[in-house]
C-alpha cells in the first residue's frame, strides 16, 4: 500500500426529511447570506426548493437564487452566479441538485473570491479560497457532495474540464433517499454507472497488496449490482435507494481509492463524448467503460478474474484466466445493458466519423496518458472503435 493523505471533512447529514435542517447546518458554518442554485425545475417541482427556503427562513437567513443549471454545467451561468454572489454579499452557497448542481456552485464557490477568470481553475490554476458550501443531494451519482472536484464545461469549443480542491469539499450534505424517488429511471441508472465507475477507476491499479481498499471497492460494486434494479422495478423503495445514494458518496469521496494507483482514462475519454453530444455522463461511462476494459484487460488479467469472480460471480478457468476476465467484462457490459443503459455509439447518439475529433479534443497527442495502463492516442481512439460497435 503506498503512503496516503484522507481528508474527508463534510458533515453528512442522512435520510428522510433531512432537508428542512438545511438552515440550521448553513447556520452552524457561518452563513449569512446565502445563494441557492438549482437547476432546471425538478426541485421547484417537487416543492424542496421551497422547503431548503423555509429552512433557512426559520434560522432568520437571507438568501438570493439562481436557478438553471443544466446537466454538464456551462460556464455561462458560473459567470452570472459570481456577480451575483458579488453584488449580494453572499457568504455562503447552497447546491440542491446533483452533480451538475453542486460542481456549477463549487465554480461559483471559487470564482467570487477570485480575481482572474474562474475558468483558470479548470487549466490548472490552483485554487486558494472558496466561498464555503452545503448541498442538498436530489440524485445518486456523481459523488460531488462528498469530493473535491467540479466538472465544467466552457461553451467556446464545448472544453469539459475539471478542477479539484479540498476547498470545494461541501461543510455539510444533506442527503435525503426519498428526494431520489422522484427521477427518471433513465438518470437513476446513469447515476448507477457513474458510481460504479469511481470504484472501477479505483479498482484497477498497479499498487499490490491494498486489499482492505479492494474489498471495500467491491462492497460498494456489489451494492449496486444488488441495489439498481430493485429501484428501477420500484422507484419508491427506500431502503434500495438510501443503499444507493451512500454508495455514491463512499464511491467517490476518497475512501476507497487510498493508497493505490487510480485510472480515471474511462472518465476522460468520456468527458469528450458529453461534451460533444451533451449525453449523461452516466450513459457516455456504460458506453465507454466496459470497452476500455476490453482493450485494457491484458495489462492484468488476474485482476480482471478478481473482478468477473468476486462482483460478478464468475467461475475461474485456471487453465486460461483471460476467458474468465472476458466474461466478467462481458457481464458488465450485460448488467448495464439490463438497467437501461446504451452500451454503443447508436445508442448512445454518439458517431463514429467523429473519433478522430474526439480523440484530438482529449488532447494526448504524441504523447500517453498515464493510469492503470498507459494510452497513447492510437489507444483512445481504438477504444473508442470497441465502444462504437459494442454489442450484449
Ligand atoms: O435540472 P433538474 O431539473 O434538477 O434535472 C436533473 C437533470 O436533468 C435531473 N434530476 C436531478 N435530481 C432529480 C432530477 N429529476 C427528478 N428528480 C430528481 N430528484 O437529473 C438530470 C441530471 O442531473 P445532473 O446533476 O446532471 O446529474 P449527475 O449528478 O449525474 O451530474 C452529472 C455531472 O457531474 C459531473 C459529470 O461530468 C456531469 O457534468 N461529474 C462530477 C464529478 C464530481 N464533481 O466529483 C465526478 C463525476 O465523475 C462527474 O464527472
Ligand atoms: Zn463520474
Amino acid at each position: 500500500m503506498d503512503n496516503f493523505m484522507f481528508y474527508s471533512p463534510t458533515q453528512f447529514v442522512f435520510g428522510k426529511d433531512t432537508e428542512n435542517e438545511a438552515g440550521v447546518y448553513v447556520k452552524k458554518f457561518g452563513g449569512s447570506k446565502v445563494l441557492i442554485h438549482y437547476g432546471g425545475g425538478s426541485a421547484v417541482r417537487s416543492g424542496l426548493l421551497d422547503r431548503v427556503k423555509n429552512s433557512l427562513d426559520k434560522e432568520g437567513i437571507s438568501h438570493v437564487e439562481l436557478g438553471g443549471v443544466l446537466p454538464n454545467p456551462r460556464s455561462g451561468l458560473v459567470y452570472e452566479g459570481i456577480e451575483l454572489c458579488k453584488k449580494e454579499n453572499v457568504d455562503f452557497i447552497i447546491a440542491v441538485g446533483g452533480g451538475s448542481v453542486i460542481d456549477s456552485a463549487k465554480a461559483i464557490a471559487a470564482g467570487t473570491l477570485y480575481d482572474g477568470d474562474f475558468w483558470d481553475f479548470y487549466c490548472g490554476t490552483k485554487i486558494e479560497k472558496a466561498l464555503p458550501l452545503g448541498v442538498v443531494l436530489t440524485i445518486a451519482a456523481a459523488g460531488s457532495e462528498g469530493s473535491g472536484d467540479s466538472v465544467i464545461t466552457k461553451e467556446e469549443g464545448m472544453l469539459k474540464r475539471g478542477a479539484g480542491s479540498d476547498l470545494l469539499r461541501a461543510k455539510f450534505s444533506i442527503l435525503n433517499p426519498e428526494l431520489t424517488q422522484t427521477l427518471p429511471a433513465y438518470q437513476t441508472a446513469c447515476g448507477a454507472t457513474d458510481i460504479m465507475a469511481h470504484v472501477f477507476e479505483r479498482y484497477f491499479t498497479n499498487t499490490k497488496e491494498v486489499e482492505i481498499t479492494d474489498r471495500l471497492c467491491e462492497a460498494v460494486l456489489l451494492t449496486m449490482v444488488k441495489e439498481t434494479p430493485r429501484v428501477i422495478e420500484d422507484p419508491d423503495n427506500y431502503d434500495a435507494r438510501a443503499n444507493i445514494m451512500w454508495a455514491g458518496m463512499v464511491a467517490h469521496n476518497g475512501l476507497v481509492g487510498v493508497g493505490r494507483s487510480q485510472d480515471w482514462n474511462s472518465h476522460a475519454i468520456e468527458h469528450e463524448l458529453s461534451a460533444l453530444y451533451d449525453c449523461a455522463h452516466g450513459a457516455g461511462l456504460a458506453v465507454i467503460m466496459p470497452s476500455w476494459m476490453e482493450y485494457v484487460y491484458e495489462h492484468d488479467v488476474m485482476r480482471f478474474c478478481q473482478m468477473a469472480t468476486r462482483v460478478f460471480g464468475c467461475q475461474m478457468n485456471f487453465e486460461n484466466p483471460k476467458v474468465t476476465a472476458l466474461e466478467g467484462i462481458k457481464r458488465f457490459r450485460s448488467f448495464l445493458h439490463s438497467i437501461g443503459m446504451p452500451i454503443n455509439f447508436e445508442e448512445l447518439g454518439a458517431k463514429e466519423e467523429d473519433i478522430p475529433a474526439l480523440v484530438e479534443k482529449l488532447g494526448i497527442g504524441d504523447g500517453k496518458r498515464g493510469g492503470f495502463m498507459e494510452l497513447s492516442s492510437e489507444d483512445v481512439s481504438a477504444i473508442y472503435k470497441i465502444a462504437a460497435k459494442a454489442s450484449v
